[in-house]
C-alpha cells in the first residue's frame, strides 16, 4: 500500500492502473470504513481511499477542530483491508486557492440534515465531485449509514453523466446495535450505553407500521421521539420517506427508510433503517 499526499503523485501512482475504485473518507477509521473498502476491491482492481476531512462541509460552530484526525492508525488499518493507495492531501493541496465554485445539490441538500447543517452537502457535493476528477474511479462506494449523502451523491453522478458505478455499502454496528461513527468517540461512557436508544426507536416504527394500515405513523413517531427526549435525547427529525430521492412518503410506496437523527449531549448521532412495506397482493 502506497500513501500519496499530492495530486502529481496520485496521477503519477495511478498511471496504468486498470479499474479504479474510490472509497471518499475523513478518516478516524472504524470496522464501517474497512467494509467499504473490501466492498470496492470487489468492483475494481486499485482501492483508493481519499482521507481528508472536508472544512467545505462543516458549518461555523461544527466540530472541525476537534474532528479525530490519526494518519499512522488509519493507514496501519487500510493496509489489511485490501486498499492499495491511500491519498491523504494536505488542505493547500485540495484547496490551493478559496474554492469558488461549488455543486449546486436539489433542494433535500435543505431537508433533513441539511435543516441542521446548512450547506453541509454542497460542501459535500462539491469535495467528492473534485475527488472524482483527482482519482478519476470507475467506481466509488459510500456507505448506506449516511443515507441522504447517499441519495444525493447517486443523483449527482446521474444527474452529470459522471462515468462512475456508485455501490452501497450497508451501515456496519456494533454488537449493541450503535451504528459505528467515528464521532461515537465523543460519547462519554453513559452516553456510549444509552446511544443504542436511537437504533431500537428506529425499529420500534418499523415493527408499528409491520401491524399494518390501521396505525396512525404521526403518532408512533411522535411518541418514539417523546421517550428519546425524556431519556435525554434533544431529537432533530425522527421521519419516514420514501427509498426513491427520498421524498415524503405516500401510502402507495413500499420502499420506504425510516431516519433518525438525536443530539446526546453535544454528540450528534445519526441512523436509518431500510423499510419493505408489505402490500397483500389479493
Ligand atoms: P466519513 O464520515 O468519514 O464517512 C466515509 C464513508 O464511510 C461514507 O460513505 C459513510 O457513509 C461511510 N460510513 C460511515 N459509517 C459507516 C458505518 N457504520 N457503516 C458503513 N459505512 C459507514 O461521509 C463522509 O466521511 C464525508 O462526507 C465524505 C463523503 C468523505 C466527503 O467529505
Amino acid at each position: 500500500m502506497e500513501i500519496v499526499h499530492t495530486l502529481r503523485d496520485l496521477r503519477l501512482r495511478l498511471a496504468g492502473e486498470g479499474l479504479v475504485g474510490l472509497v471518499p473518507t475523513m478518516g478516524s477509521l472504524h470496522e464501517g470504513h474497512l467494509a467499504l473498502v473490501r466492498e470496492a476491491s470487489n468492483h475494481a482492481s486499485c482501492v483508493v481511499t481519499s482521507i481528508f476531512v472536508n472544512r467545505l462541509q462543516f458549518g461555523p460552530a461544527e466540530d472541525f477542530d476537534r474532528y479525530p484526525r490519526d494518519l499512522e492508525a488509519d493507514t496501519k488499518r487500510l493496509a489489511s483491508a485490501g486498499c492499495q493507495v491511500v491519498f491523504a492531501p494536505t488542505e493547500s493541496e485540495m484547496y490551493p486557492s478559496p474554492q469558488r465554485y461549488f455543486v449546486e445539490p436539489p433542494s433535500l441538500q435543505n431537508e433533513l440534515e441539511g435543516a441542521v447543517r446548512p450547506g453541509h452537502f454542497r460542501g459535500v457535493c462539491t469535495v467528492v465531485l473534485k475527488l472524482f476528477h483527482m482519482v478519476q474511479p470507475q467506481v466509488a462506494v459510500f456507505g448506506k449509514k449516511d443515507y441522504q449523502q447517499w441519495t444525493l451523491l447517486k443523483e449527482m453522478v446521474e444527474s452529470l453523466a459522471l462515468p462512475i458505478r456508485m455501490v452501497p455499502g450497508e451501515t456496519i454496528r456494533a454488537e449493541d446495535g450503535l451504528a459505528l461513527s467515528s464521532r461515537n468517540a465523543y460519547l462519554s461512557a453513559e452516553e456510549r450505553a444509552e446511544a443504542p436508544h436511537l437504533q431500537m426507536a428506529l425499529k420500534k416504527v418499523a415493527n408499528a407500521m409491520d401491524t399494518g394500515s390501521k396505525i396512525n405513523l404521526n403518532q408512533i413517531i411522535e411518541q418514539e421521539s417523546l421517550t428519546l427526549q425524556q431519556r435525554g435525547w434533544q431529537v432533530d427529525y425522527l421521519t419516514v420517506r420514501s427509498q426513491y430521492a427520498l421524498a415524503e412518503a405516500q401510502p402507495k410506496d413500499r420502499e420506504l427508510v425510516i431516519l433518525g437523527a438525536a443530539r446526546l449531549g453535544s454528540t450528534r448521532l445519526l441512523d436509518n433503517l431500510e423499510y419493505y412495506r408489505f402490500v397483500n397482493p389479493y
